[in-house]
């Protein structure tokens, strides 16, 4: 039971049943829940059985989600056509394709079973019962994906229609995390379906389906044969604006597990293109494998991404969207800002919108309206990070030390010190937390170091935590912009800089920042405050 526990907690807390996951349906045969109110807080311990996962309420609120829960904690399922009964009867639940969508959403089942199931029945009556439940869980439900969580997959090899939908349980709470970790993964690899119209449609060949990826992640895709059975051919081709996508194309799931199933764009921007010819030959409806698809950027493509546009500021608004949080961005730059919003929106469990306030954070009333229409628009305050700044070096004998000084003093301190004054009242009625950025050295940094710490002794009484991440030398474009480099050069730069003074030998990406405002924002950093958090690959301890 204290693995189930775990395992649950786990999943509750990381998955993010956003798009990327799609619907997640449990059946479990399992204990009964305690209260399924705290599955929602972060702040208590949950000590819910495996059923929680659908009570995760991220799910809710997400458009393209559906989560349901069949509720079978009183009677243990251990007759197995009943099981499959119960299984199409669930399944069944899910809303019909719409015929106006490109994409479906990827659709998980998932059985946990502690040993209870008995053996394939043998009398004809019940046999024929299950098979032909089974039948229909193979072939009407063929866009979902059943894994089956279990002690023995020996009792389930006539249920498991890919060997890797079998997840190891029964190796005890310890290997929880790596269980949980293992069935997020085959969650988030299922694939979302391609919705074109029957291959009767003259347009269809040239239908088009916008979608947005995520450096480091990847898009699953699955056509199946009810929308190419009778096609002599299929092109399918892929396009990115901006950047160079890598594409694997198989009739297998999972398609990048075989390199030679991979195209890569030539250059920014370039086209790739799959032929698949008479897809289905020889084959039935039900005999035809669907066409799967994985959608990623290039390893090059990312590079240039995480260089140009990603600053701190965007990881660490995405990541929090990603949480289900409602994000208010502020910046002097509405354009960058909105390809951050546009990001935060498609990652957001809910599909939330970032509110955008465009401010110059040097002036007393853009500080005074980012706090007030935050409140207008939210109604209350959680979480305060102080990130804005400049990011360049000056040394007391250059010409312009005193502007440069001026400069950053003006945008890194000032703003720290107003917007949490502007806060303070709004952050005591909900016990929130402020994060300001700072650096590893530096005088302004040290400022906001000293600052950090004196705040959390003021407003320790209050119930707001103030805590500082000083991160290393991260590529941010600031950064980027500051060494006046590009391209490979600024990678050389990098590379340099790292191999001299990094032990983990690469300096920061902006998501290694985000990663611990995340943490110390959280309800797991409860007892810190006043903590100043070195984010710097080991630079510190080199020195
Ligand atoms: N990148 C690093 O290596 C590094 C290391 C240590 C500390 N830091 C600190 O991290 C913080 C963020 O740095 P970054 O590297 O993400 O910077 P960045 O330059 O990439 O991003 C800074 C953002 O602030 C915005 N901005 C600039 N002036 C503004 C103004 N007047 N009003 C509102 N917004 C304004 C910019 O448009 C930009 O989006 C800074 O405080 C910096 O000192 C960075």
């Amino acid at each position: 039971f204290d693995e189930e526990i775990k395992m649950v907690t786990n999943i509750v807390r990381q998955l993010n049943l956003g798009r990327n996951a799609g619907s997640v349906t449990v059946l479990v045969n399992s204990q009964m829940q305690n209260n399924i109110d705290l599955v929602d807080d972060n702040s208590v311990q949950i000590t819910t059985p495996m059923y929680a996962i659908a009570y995760n309420t991220t799910s809710s609120q997400c458009a393209s989600c559906r989560t349901a829960w069949f509720d079978n904690s009183q009677t243990k399922i251990s007759d197995r056509p009943l099981l499959m009964e119960l299984i199409n009867k669930t399944l069944m639940e899910f809303d019909a394709p719409s015929e106006s969508l490109a994409g479906i959403p990827s659709k998980n089942f998932i059985w946990f079973d502690f040993g209870s199931l008995r053996p394939a029945p043998t009398d004809r009556k019940s046999k024929r019962r299950y098979e032909d439940f089974k039948w229909r869980l193979r072939y009407e439900h063929r866009d979902v994906n059943v894994f089956i969580a279990t002690l023995n997959k020996e009792d389930f090899k006539d249920l498991l229609s890919r060997d890797e939908n079998w997840i190891q349980m029964g190796m005890g709470s310890d290997s929880a995390d790596m269980e949980s970790v293992d069935l997020m993964n085959k969650i988030t690899q299922t694939p979302q379906v391609f919705q074109y119209g029957d291959c009767r449609r003259q347009k269809s060949s040239n239908e088009i389906y916008e979608g947005y990826l995520t450096p480091g992640y990847k898009q699953y895709w699955v056509m199946y044969p009810r929308h190419f059975i009778k096609s002599y051919s299929i092109d399918l081709r892929f396009k990115a604006e901006k950047t160079r996508l890598r594409v694997c194309v198989d009739r297998f799931p999972i398609p990048e597990n075989n390199e030679k199933h991979c195209n890569e764009a030539q250059e920014d921007g370039g086209e790739v293109k799959f032929t698949i010819t008479d897809p289905c030959r020889g084959k039935s409806f039900e005999s035809c494998p669907g066409i799967h698809v994985s959608i990623g950027l290039s390893p090059q493509a990312i590079k240039a991404v995480s260089a140009g546009s990603v600053c701190k500021g965007a990881a660490i608004a995405t990541l929090f969207a990603r949480s289900g949080a409602r994000v208010v961005i502020a910046d002097v730059n509405p354009n960058s800002m909105r390809d951050v919003a546009f990001e935060c929106a498609r990652v957001s469990p809910g599909a939330l919108k970032p509110l955008q306030v465009v401010v110059d954070l040097r002036r007393d009333v853009d500080m005074e309206r980012l706090i007030q229409t935050t409140i207008t628009e939210f109604g209350k305050l959680d979480i305060l990070v102080n990130n804005v700044g400049l990011c360049y070096s000056s040394h007391i004998d250059d010409d312009d030390y005193i502007e440069k000084q001026r400069a950053t003093f003006e945008l890194n301190v000032q703003p720290m010190i107003q917007l949490t004054q502007l806060s303070v009242d709004h952050l005591s009625r909900t016990k929130g937390s402020i994060i300001n950025i700072s650096s590893i050295s530096g005088v302004k940094p040290a400022m906001v170091i000293m600052f950090t710490k004196c705040m959390a002794v003021e407003l320790g009484g209050k119930g707001i935590r103030v805590n500082s991440v000083c991160p290393g030398y991260t590529r941010t474009e600031g950064a980027n912009n500051a060494t006046g480099l590009t391209g490979e050069a600024l990678n050389g730069y990098y590379n340099e800089v790292a191999k001299r003074q990094y032990p983990i030998g690469r300096v920061g990406e902006p998501m290694d920042q985000a990663n611990a405002v995340a943490y110390l924002a959280s309800s797991n950093a409860n007892f810190m405050t006043g903590t100043i958090l070195n984010v710097d690959g080991g630079y510190l301890a080199n020195k």
